[in-house]
């Protein structure tokens, strides 16, 4: 499968998350921290619901952790474990992504 193009690294915000939607349905949130981008599929753990209340609001007050909008969860914006809530020590998924010539990409795995 071919790797999915998303956007380039300069349309994501320094501490935001921005939201994608994929051709299979699914969601994306994607982060940038540093040199770094971090994709998670947008779904909360604990009901396997979208994580967001607002288009493209992900973060806590603090903009410390990302934080379920329906039942509050917080999730590490870097390791995307649940740090409190209902469903702490779970886990958002991960999803391989890279940035190449300036371009965020999803890497697709399956077969
Ligand atoms: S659905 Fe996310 S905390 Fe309940």
């Amino acid at each position: 499968m071919p790797n999915i193009r998303l956007c380039h690294v300069d349309e994501l915000d320094p501490v935001e998350g921005q939201s994608f939607e994929l051709a299979d349905g699914s969601a994306v949130v994607v982060f940038k921290r540093g040199a770094r981008v971090l994709a998670w599929h947008n779904n909360c753990p604990h009901r396997g619901i979208r994580l967001e209340w607002q288009p493209n609001q992900f973060l806590d007050d603090e903009k410390q952790f990302i934080q379920c909008a329906t039942h509050g969860a917080l999730f590490g914006v870097e390791d995307g474990v649940c740090v409190a809530g209902p469903c702490p020590g779970e886990q958002l998924s991960p999803l391989p992504c890279r940035v190449e010539q300036g371009v965020v990409y999803l890497q697709q795995n399956r077969s």
